[in-house]
């Protein structure tokens, strides 16, 4: 049974990857680059576990800073403004428990900690899951998945469960540590999940992670897993706060699954498993090198040593080079047999659409930062623009490449048009 099995259901999951990114810039502190609908569809969990960030935020405003939530009544929605003024939660309390009829708004007690209790319940899961970083995960497993679905060898049911729950596991295991290691996790954190509790969370499902991928998969694929939460946790997180190089490493945590999902059925000798690494490796610089770009004070003001800041030509250079290696990889694919002829011509769109903003990009920023040169609002305004085109092209591009790679996979259209179809030969 040449199993379709991965490769059916990977299609449409491969959608999600622009999402699970999303979901590691919504943890960043400055959403500029964030549209709307999608801060909003970002789980509540987040608000929940992460706590109270409203309660904080309107502590600074210096409208709550007593032990009583201001609610506004009816009558004053049609005075926005003073609504405004007075609203601080749209949670109406059912049970006030200070008189409040000679007051024009109702008043709730909050408990000492500046929590509701009712929040502080129903935190007892969402903690871990934001611990693990759900959209993050999702992507480093479907990258596994497609990669898997790209093997020429026999897929198995069990075998991709096992792949999917080692991968995620160790995913969350290497999150857990990174969030824990940040110098900030106790104000994000500490009111439903202490440090120690986070390692101890990261431990057991790394080690959960780690032993399913042995047992159900194999040593290769569990030591890849153990790998990567090594390189990611420590390596990667160490070196965000000291040299730009981290940008170099992280690229290569994200490089590591795919070459889990082919090592799950096929060994590693073989080009094609290198060739979708690459793919995964070379597509995060023009993905986070715009990113990052957008985010650059954020980054400056939380202590990281990113290229963005530090060199902003390198760091939109480096994004416009990784971007033009899309092609020569995609072409490797064919060449290598893990795709069919038509893959590079189509998926060559995927790549100029992303290639063309990043040149902008880079062009941009050499620009206005050429020698002996100060950039203008001007110029920064356009390289603003560049990275953000630069962005959203690389959201949709790897999951479209991916979703192409797996539609041109190798031998797919035998049935239709023979084994030395139209298109081979
Ligand atoms: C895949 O499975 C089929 C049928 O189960 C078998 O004939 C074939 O040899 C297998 N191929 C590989 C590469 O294991
Ligand atoms: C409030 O904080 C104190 C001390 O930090 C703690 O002992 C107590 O359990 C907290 N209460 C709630 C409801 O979280
Ligand atoms: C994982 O692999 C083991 C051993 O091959 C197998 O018995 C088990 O059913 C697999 N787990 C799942 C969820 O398929």
């Amino acid at each position: 049974m040449i199993v379709v099995t991965a490769t059916f259901f990977s299609p449409s999951l491969c959608a999600l990857p622009a999402l699970a990114w999303e979901g590691q810039m919504i943890a960043l502190p400055h959403p500029c680059l964030i549209r709307r609908p999608v801060l909003y569809v970002f789980p509540r969990v987040l608000k929940r576990s992460l706590g109270t960030t409203r309660t904080q935020v309107k502590a600074e405003d210096g409208l709550d800073r007593s032990p009583l939530q201001f609610i506004s009544n009816s009558i004053l929605k049609t005075n926005s403004k003073l609504a405004r003024a007075l609203s601080c939660t749209d949670d109406v309390s059912t049970k006030p428990t200070l008189e409040t009829s000679h007051i024009p708004f109702e008043v709730k007690q909050k408990d000492v900690n500046g929590t509701d209790i009712k929040t502080a319940q129903k935190g007892l899961i969402a903690p871990y899951v934001a611990l693990s970083k759900p959209r993050l995960t999702a992507l480093v497993v479907l990258s596994a998945i497609c990669s898997y679905a790209l093997t020429p060898y026999n897929a198995t049911i069990p075998q991709l469960l096992n792949l999917t729950l080692g991968t995620a596991l160790c995913s969350a295991s290497a999150n857990a540590i990174n969030q824990a290691r940040e110098p900030d996790f106790d104000k994000l954190m500490a009111r439903t999940v202490g440090r120690p509790i986070a390692y101890e969370f990261a431990a057991v499902a790394g080690t959960v992670g780690v032993t399913v991928l042995c047992a159900g998969v194999n040593t290769t694929v569990g030591l890849l897993g153990a790998f990567n939460i090594v390189l990611y946790a420590w390596m990667y997180t160490s070196l965000k706060r000291t040299h730009i190089i981290n940008t170099w490493v992280g690229a290569l945590v994200g490089a590591i699954p795919p070459l889990m999902g082919w090592a799950s059925s096929s060994p590693l000798s073989d080009p094609g498993a290198w060739c979708l690494a690459a793919l995964l490796y070379a597509w995060q610089f023009p993905h986070f090198n715009a990113l990052s770009h957008g985010i650059r004070q954020d980054y400056k003001g939380a202590g990281y040593v990113m290229t963005c800041f530090v060199n902003p030509r390198l760091n939109a250079r480096v994004g416009f080079r990784y971007a033009l290696l899309m092609f020569p990889i995609c072409f490797l694919l064919t060449y290598y047999g893990v795709t069919d002829s038509v893959f590079p011509l189509d998926s060559g769109i995927l790549n100029g659409w992303m290639a063309y903003w990043s040149f902008m990009f880079w062009k941009q920023q050499r620009l206005n930062y050429a020698k002996g040169k100060t950039p203008t609002a001007e110029g920064m305004k356009l390289a603003n623009m560049y990275a953000k085109k630069t962005f959203w092209a690389s959201v949709w591009h790897l999951p479209g490449v991916l979703i192409l790679a797996m539609l041109h996979k190798k031998g797919r259209w035998d049935w239709l048009f023979g084994k030395d179809g139209a298109f081979e030969s």
